[in-house]
């Protein structure tokens, strides 16, 4: 038996190699990726070796993680709940397809995570894996084993030969984290009573507080191709690049901090915090080149259906043929998304100032408030209005109650 863990080369994943070794007399390959979590990724492969893995796998998953999934997701303005960016969510399905990949590659019939059975990212795992490779057989150590506690697993630790680092478990963050280009996220510890504010300097890690922010704002002028950043200040940059430089200036500005309560998949209520400072400038400035570049009713479908795909993203059905279908609806939709917008930055908060576009549907003779020298003519309107108030009047006359 051959089993292709997910890898962070942290005290967890190492203990869950032991076991998978321990209980199911097996062979591991780990896997580990850098998709942005800021974390050097090479020190897994020693720590790997040690423990007597043979085929390790380390890969930079960087742009393909920005290309190919964080911004087809932005084109959609995804957004779960009205508030969260879908951070952790988005990176799931890369991870279950580079999984899936190592697993053809090597040769194994199975595959590993170390998601617990209370959370989201267990079924985003194994949704995506089922998908790609529907006979592969999934091992959830967090739904099987009995280290429930920090006590038993240090015990395991201790029994196994794993080595701890105690200096780094000790300064280690009471909180459970998560990172990759698009956020950083906090769940557990203080934050379990949601009355609690997130109020610990030592727990945000990206952002300067907007209190702490500069008095000067920062300009950007960030250019849009089919919907998709190319260039910021005129200066050409890959998906990847783009993001690493957004998180920089808006975690400098204080953008993106976000506390909330959402609905997990598996039923309960979670408080989670998040700084995605790159994520929050791209989402307002999509939104500015997609004001002057879509029309109305296309814009609006796009807002109907941004819900449905968002929840899709959150509960895990990337590679799902409803999430295909609706990314094709709006990949076609961003072919006009093209153009330039002007963003400024200032304590904690985004706005658009500025938007041009050669494919721009705003048409200045027909707004303005000026002399339009006959480009709209008022009196269309009063028919137009009159036959929109057509079924009104006739209720009205009827004497239907609408009050
Ligand atoms: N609650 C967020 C989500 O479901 C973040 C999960 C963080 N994951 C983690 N392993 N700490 O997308
Ligand atoms: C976990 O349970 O492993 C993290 C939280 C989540 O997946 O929702």
């Amino acid at each position: 038996k051959k089993v292709v863990l997910a890898y962070s080369g942290g005290l967890d994943t190492s203990v869950i190699v032991k076991w998978l070794q321990e209980t199911y007399n097996c062979e591991v390959v780990t896997f580990t990726a850098d998709i942005g979590q800021g974390e050097e990724v090479e020190p897994a492969r020693a720590k790997a070796k040690a423990m007597g893995i043979k085929e390790i796998y380390i890969d930079d998953l960087r742009e393909e993680f920005a290309r190919d999934f964080v911004f087809p997701m932005f084109r959609a303005n995804a957004i779960y709940e009205g508030e969260y960016l879908l951070g952790t969510s988005i990176a799931r399905p890369l991870i279950a397809k580079r999984l899936i990949e190592i697993a053809n590659e090597t040769g194994a019939d199975a595959i590993s995570h170390g998601a617990t059975g209370k959370g989201n990212d267990q079924v985003r795992f194994e949704l995506g894996a089922y998908a790609l490779k529907p006979g592969i057989q999934v091992i959830a150590p967090w739904r099987e084993w009995d280290l429930t506690s920090r006590e038993t697993l240090m015990d395991y630790c201790a029994k196994h030969e794993i080595p701890v680092d105690y200096a780094n478990a000790k300064k280690k963050s009471p909180y459970s984290m998560d990172a990759n280009l698009l956020h950083i996220s906090y769940e557990g510890g203080n934050l379990e009573d949601p009355w609690w504010e997130a109020e610990d300097p030592d727990m945000w890690r990206w952002t300067v507080a907007p209190e702490q922010a500069p008095d000067q704002p920062t300009y950007l002028e960030i250019t849009y191709e089919k919907g998709d950043i190319v260039a910021i200040n005129g200066e050409a940059m890959s998906p990847a690049t783009v993001m690493e430089y957004l998180n920089k200036v808006g975690g400098e500005n204080g953008i993106g901090r976000l506390d909330i309560v959402e609905n997990r998949y598996v039923g309960m209520k979670s408080r989670g915090c998040y700084e995605t400072p790159a994520g929050t400038i791209m989402m307002k400035a999509h939104r500015g080149i997609e004001s002057i570049t879509l029309d109305r009713e296309a814009a609006h479908l796009k807002d109907e259906l941004m819900p449905r795909y968002a929840k899709l993203v959150y509960n895990g059905y990337w590679w799902s043929p409803e999430r295909k279908m609706l990314q094709l609806a709006i990949d076609e939709s961003q072919k006009v998304v093209n153009g330039d917008v002007r963003v400024k930055l200032y304590k904690g908060s985004v706005s658009v100032v500025g938007r041009r576009s050669p494919d721009s549907l705003f048409d200045e003779k027909i707004a303005t408030f000026e002399d339009d020298a006959g480009a709209y003519d008022q009196k269309d309107a009063e028919g137009f209005i009159k036959l929109n108030a057509l079924r009104l009047r006739i209720a009205a006359d009827k004497g239907r109650d609408i009050l």
